[in-house]
């Protein structure tokens, strides 16, 4: 394999911090064993999210210098809207804190108690909003994404007939089709341009909006390019521009591909809908000419967006988490193939056969890579998905068991990443002295984010000889 050259020389960095295993010990105990509740000081390598940690470019700083902080009619929304318009080709732009207030306006204005909305995979903030507003969010992932482990190139597509299903099942009661690109909840795999298609022609002759959960949209649209016949030598902002005309609107979280640190934006061609949706960003979140955000957050955002649709930035992008995805396959790791975007994605029930799924074996795996080396990730299965009956205690287990290694964007290098390879070899190695947990204390929603954890095996007390001073 070529070496990865990352596309960047480093101007400014910042030191990440060395811990022995029994520092970390410490932290797990008090945090019970909760890695969300880890203070970031004490992580070496932080997988735990793509979103708003990305490295901002030099471009980037000094366009935040020229932020324009009016109240109304800022010259920093002009050039944050040109951009976007540029790019999306949206009539009207509104500007969000993050993705998941976009959402929340989306779906107050347009959701109902009785209306089902169709996606790919709902984001879990994206389903909370619209199941806010007494609505039902139905996940629709094609058929290939239920085999964790078969390569094919579109595993993020919707299931065309299954929509089909859905938009003639409930005539009237379908307020917008949604398709998430890359399907972050589907192990970050890409939707193709066909699939759009047709899924905006399904939802468009019956008259239902179609719009896209556009986050990783530079990512899908590296994809496109690379795995979908015709595309080979289209350029990323034309596959972009081809994309969004298929959408009547977009929610967008600039954290992932606007390659900001903060931010979002919500986009519609309806002018009816858009007046209705600046009535509640009022309320909520500012004018609409700043809409919550500072004026240099909208300078880095217009600078980003373009920045993400750069060829080399992708190639390097995707070649580095390819590698990783790569060599911990080679190692036995089981993970959802092919390689996402974003991030790679262990499948923990096929790595930990021994812990049942009621000991949460993400959980377990995640609190392992941290033990073992300082390496943050998130479990993606049971504690953040699984469905609790609040009267009897009773679980309902997640679909998988995951977890999740995201790249935060231009952060970590080729050394960075081969650490992260040997430290989950070593682990994997180690893997029967692995042991489960128990939920000891929980909230009644987004458990993941606050509950306390037991260990109920050897985790905890393993002398384990092979671990690192990382
Ligand atoms: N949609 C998708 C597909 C996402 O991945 C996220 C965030 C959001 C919407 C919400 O955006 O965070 O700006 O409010 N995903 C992050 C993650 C948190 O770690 O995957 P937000």
């Amino acid at each position: 394999m070529p070496t990865i050259i990352e596309p960047f020389r480093i101007k400014s960095v910042e030191p990440i911090r060395m811990t022995s295993r029994e520092d970390r010990e410490h932290c797990l105990h008090e945090a019970g064993y909760n890695l969300f509740k880890v203070p970031a000081a004490a992580i070496l390598i932080d997988l735990l999210t793509d979103s708003g940690t990305g490295a901002m470019s030099a471009a980037q700083w000094a366009a935040m210098m020229r932020g324009d902080e009016s109240y109304a009619g800022s010259d920093s929304f002009r050039r944050f809207e040109d951009a976007v318009r540029d790019i999306y080709g949206f009539r009207h732009v509104i500007p969000t804190h993050q993705g998941r207030a976009a959402e929340r306006i989306l779906a107050a204005t347009l959701c109902r108690p009785g209306h089902v909305v169709p996606n790919n995979t709902h984001f879990d903030t994206t389903r909370a909003n619209i199941e806010a507003t007494g609505a039902k969010a139905l996940d629709l992932p094609c058929e290939e994404s239920h085999d964790l482990g078969a390569s094919h190139p579109f595993k993020g597509n919707i299931d065309l007939e299954a929509l089909e299903r859905t938009l003639d099942g409930n005539p009237g009661a379908v307020p917008f089709t949604m398709v998430t690109i890359t399907n972050n909840g589907g192990g970050g795999q890409p939707v193709s341009m066909a699939n759009l298609r047709a899924a905006s022609v399904l939802s468009r002759d019956r008259g239902v909006p179609f719009y896209l959960d556009a986050c990783r949209f530079a990512e899908n649209a590296y994809f496109i390019q690379r795995r979908e016949p015709g595309y080979e030598d289209k350029a990323l902002i034309d596959i972009a521009r081809e994309m969004f005309s298929l959408a009547d609107g977009c929610t967008m979280s600039a954290k992932k591909d606007g390659m900001a640190n903060i931010g979002g934006f919500l986009c519609t061609n309806d002018d009816e809908v858009a007046l209705q949706e600046e009535e509640l960003l009022i309320l909520t979140e500012g004018f609409p000419t700043y809409g919550g955000l500072a004026g240099r957050d909208l300078e880095a955002i217009a600078v980003g967006l373009y920045e993400a649709l750069d060829p080399e930035y992708q190639r390097y992008r995707h070649a580095s988490t390819r590698y990783l995805g790569e060599h911990l396959a080679s190692a036995g790791v089981p993970i959802v193939q092919p390689p996402g975007g974003h991030a790679i994605y262990i499948d923990a029930a096929s790595a930990l056969p021994h812990i049942p799924r009621s000991q949460y074996p993400g959980q377990a795996l995640a609190v392992a890579l941290y033990l073992q080396g300082g390496i943050r990730s998130v479990e993606i299965g049971s504690v953040m998905l699984g469905r609790r009956d609040p009267e009897t205690g009773r679980e309902f287990p997640a679909e998988n068991e995951l977890v999740r290694l995201a790249i935060p964007r231009r952060v970590y290098t080729k050394s960075h990443i081969d650490y992260v390879i040997e430290v989950i070899g070593e682990t994997f190695e180690q893997r029967e002295s692995i042991g489960g947990f128990r939920i000891v204390k929980q909230p009644a929603a987004l458990r993941h984010f606050s509950a306390v954890f037991e260990p109920l095996g050897t985790t905890a007390k393993s002398p384990a000889p092979a671990s690192r001073s990382a």
